[in-house]
């Protein structure tokens, strides 16, 4: 059997919604499918406000807007994400600073940030990676102290939980990806999330171009015209409405994933005995299954491990480049601690397929990472320095 790395999830109800939009008439942003997913957020998830954007790396670009990103300022991340994360700043002139990331999570670890924090600080961006949130309450309180905003980049999160709240609601400012390699996709597209009420008008303003046109609709102006900053960020009808019917079914579509997670845990468990450490859910937290990862600590056992499992048509994918070391992030960034576990995560850390299994699929992943565990766990290995 071949298990490919992901398959983009479909559940069935998009297609009415899709033809829905279509036949309406309106093909343009912001119709009637984007006022309804951006009322989904608000009731089932608490987020201030949101706004439907064309992908998750517009959501994170329209954050940098509003954070006044700009040459002389920097921004806190954990290195070990996509280039999304720090390009939206970048691209605005602001220098990132990377810290390191957790071992146990993989997430941005709070204990360093202060250590980062110089008068040019503007604001803290966590993510909340393989779809685990980051430790937001240790961050919030650091951004309070030090008058910092914080930025959940939350694009692989949507549905998540921390201590019982959803990801997006959890700071001032969020990210969500709906790409096709998400739990919830419509092909590609994003949200930005706003819990500062002090920044909805101008987000509204960002998104339409940099003009007035909200207070247009709002019936506060008869006309309309350029106020700010900002760029095309609202996607097409037709994209929200297939977004429409992948919400309506979010949590069947996470319920899959876990039995895959489940499946996962349940096998590498057994295995404590080795170098390694994989996805945890630590109490408090409630996951929407984004991704499992494994971090090996020898390079030895993950070659071995990764051979045996393409051998067996099981697709795992290496992850970050970590970006304080990628070509860019050389060039562009500083770093403010050691690097240890997130330059490990880069040589070491692999993922497993992850996408709404049937139990045929499962069952046959789960026994060949359980062979493949016994098949390199055997020899005399040497651990990463
Ligand atoms: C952590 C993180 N940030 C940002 C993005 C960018 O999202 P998109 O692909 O929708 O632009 C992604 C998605 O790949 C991501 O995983």
């Amino acid at each position: 059997m071949k298990i490919p790395f992901m398959k983009p999830p479909i559940t069935g109800s998009e297609q009415n919604f899709f033809n829905e939009a279509w036949e309406s008439g309106w093909h343009g942003g912001d119709g009637k499918f984007t006022k309804l997913c951006h009322e989904f957020f608000k009731q089932e998830f608490g987020i201030g406000k949101t706004l439907l954007t064309t992908s998750g790396t517009d959501a994170l670009e329209m954050t940098s807007f509003l954070a006044n990103s700009m040459p002389d300022k920097e921004v806190i991340f954990p290195s070990y994400t996509f280039s999304s994360t720090a390009n939206a700043f970048v691209s605005h002139g602001a220098t990132p600073v990377f810290i390191d990331v957790d071992r146990e999570t993989l997430n941005l670890d709070p204990n360093l940030i202060e250590n980062a924090i110089t008068d040019k600080t503007i604001a803290i961006c966590p993510i909340h990676y393989a779809g685990l949130p980051a430790d937001m309450d240790k961050i919030n309180a650091i951004a309070k102290k030090n008058n910092l905003l914080v930025i959940e980049d939350a694009a692989q999160a949507i549905g998540s939980k921390y201590k019982g709240r959803f990801a997006g609601s959890l700071c001032e400012l969020g990210a969500f990806s709906f790409h096709a390699t998400k739990s919830i996709s419509c092909g590609e597209g994003g949200a930005l999330t706003i819990n500062d009420p002090t920044l909805f008008e101008r987000a509204q303003f960002l998104w339409e171009k940099g003009t007035d046109r909200s207070l247009v609709l709002e019936g506060k102006l008869n006309k309309y015209q350029w106020v700010d900053k900002g760029s095309s960020f609202l996607p097409s009808d037709l994209i929200a409405a297939i977004l429409y019917g992948q919400l309506q079914n979010y949590k069947e579509l996470h319920q899959k994933r876990k039995n895959v997670f489940d499946a996962y845990t349940e096998v590498l468990k057994n295995y404590s005995h080795l170098p390694l450490n994989f996805a945890p859910i630590p109490e408090g937290y409630e996951s929407n299954y984004h991704a499992f990862w494994i971090l090996f600590d020898n390079i030895e056992i993950k070659e071995k491990f990764q051979q045996y499992c393409s051998d067996n048509g099981v697709v795992s994918y290496n992850h970050y480049v970590p970006l304080h070391s990628s070509k860019m992030g050389e060039r562009v960034s500083r770093t403010a601690s050691k690097m240890n576990v997130t330059d490990l995560a880069g040589e070491n850390c692999i993922r497993l397929p992850m996408f709404p299994m049937n139990n045929e699929e499962i069952d046959y992943v789960r026994d060949v990472i359980d062979s493949a565990l016994k098949n390199c766990g055997t020899k005399n290995l040497k651990t990463a320095a």
